[in-house]
């Protein structure tokens, strides 16, 4: 492995082959739910790009309007119209997103948000709950990261209600902003949403929803959306399945919080490069015509059902189903039995993710989930 000129196969961590299936390490090739490895393989799949494609792999019409963006020329000199075309339909849709800026990773995304807060209030400190991505900010532990920054960031329980007014209230007059993810393996309660969204207004704080995997599959509009919460956040950041597996993240939200891009530096030179402005304006038209979230769901519960039955039957092995009908896992007894399970799935010809998240996408349709719960029953009998 240490030969290889990307040690590990890949820069995502969780696309690693350990953290996956070991074998197939990599892939050639896909379209809908299906993969297609170096040898011909033909596998459905899961990972969906880790949540990042949510109409399916290489959706005819999401193509054609990226092929369109190639044919225009990518890049210039000058920032695109469709910047302001994809922020008009983004805001119909998502009326608290009332400006927005472009970035390509939802990383950087959700770092503009905080540094959007820090901004507004003059404040430091900053709460999240979940993944915010790999830059300083958000790590508490990680080696390479100065301690000064770290001592910035703390971690809020999730949903836990007690726990996080404490944390919130301990910290308030110096707390820039609260980041969550608002599902984090189970649904949030509307008790811990309104909490949120009562005492970070009370500490003067900004609420941020890091919507990154829950918009574009929850609900166009994501957690805020699904759960109807209003207030709505004050900023929210989008990424992932926005552009179908183009690459595009969204900060937005309150006008006035937005206007302090001016007055600080959050820049990136291929941020509004046109492909992926494209794609995301062509998936939000499928998003909102094909109604794909209730397809998500309706398909994402066979699923969740299914797998209910699947750890009933194979009690010994899978002890619990986490997760929502939109994305989901299976936990294992042990680690040995759930990379055993993972790997004896791969060779049937199925790639289920044995962490968060397996995402169902338009292209799974229920015959296809039908054959995944067979697929699944068959390779746990007899691990
Ligand atoms: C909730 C959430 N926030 C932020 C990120 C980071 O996004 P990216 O990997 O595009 O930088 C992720 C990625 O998994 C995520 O799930």
């Amino acid at each position: 492995m240490n030969d290889w000129r990307v040690p590990g196969f890949t820069s995502t961590g969780s696309k690693r082959p350990e953290s996956l299936f070991g074998t197939p390490a990599r892939m050639v090739r896909a379209s809908g739910c299906r993969v297609w490895d170096e040898d011909g393989r033909e596998y459905v799949d899961y990972v969906m790009a880790l949540g990042a494609v949510a109409l399916g792999y290489g959706h005819p019409e999401v193509n054609r309007a990226a092929e369109a963006a190639i044919a225009a020329g990518v890049v210039g000199p000058l920032p695109p119209v469709a910047e302001e075309e994809l922020a008009e339909a983004l805001g119909e849709q998502i009326p608290w997103l009332e400006q927005v800026r472009f970035l390509k990773t939802g990383a950087e995304a959700v770092a503009a948000a905080v540094r959007l807060a820090r901004v507004a209030t003059g404040r430091d400190e900053v709460l999240g709950c979940g993944y915010h991505g790999w830059l300083d900010w958000c790590q508490g532990a990680t080696e390479g990261v100065p301690a000064a920054v770290r001592g910035l960031f703390g971690e809020l329980p999730f949903n836990d209600v007690a726990g996080s007014r404490e944390m919130i209230r301990a910290r308030a007059p110096r707390l820039a902003a609260v980041v969550v993810e608002p599902v984090i393996v189970s649904e949030p309660t509307r008790e811990w949403l309104q909490l949120l969204r009562a005492e970070t207004e009370r500490a003067g704080a900004i609420l941020i929803f890091d919507e990154i995997k829950t918009a574009f599959r929850l609900a166009i509009g994501g957690a805020v959306a699904r759960y109807d919460l209003k207030p709505a956040p004050d900023l929210v950041v989008l990424g992932k399945a926005l552009a179908n597996g183009f690459p595009l993240a969204v900060v937005g939200g309150r006008a006035d919080l937005m206007a302090g891009a001016s007055r600080t530096w959050i820049s990136s030179t291929l941020a509004t490069e046109a492909v992926a402005l494209a794609a995301a304006r062509a998936t939000l038209t499928v998003f909102a015509r094909d109604g794909v979230c209730d397809h998500l769901h309706r398909v994402g519960t066979r699923l969740l059902h299914g797998l209910h039955e699947v750890q009933r039957s194979h009690a010994s092995v899978v002890t619990a189903v986490a997760g929502i009908a939109e994305m989901c896992f299976l936990h294992y007894a042990t680690e040995e039995l759930s990379r055993a399970a993972a790997q004896r799935a791969a060779q049937r010809g199925l790639l289920f993710k044995r962490t968060a998240y397996n995402f169902v996408s338009l292209a799974h349709d229920e015959g296809t989930v039908d054959r995944t719960l067979d697929m699944l029953h068959e390779s746990l009998r007899g691990i």
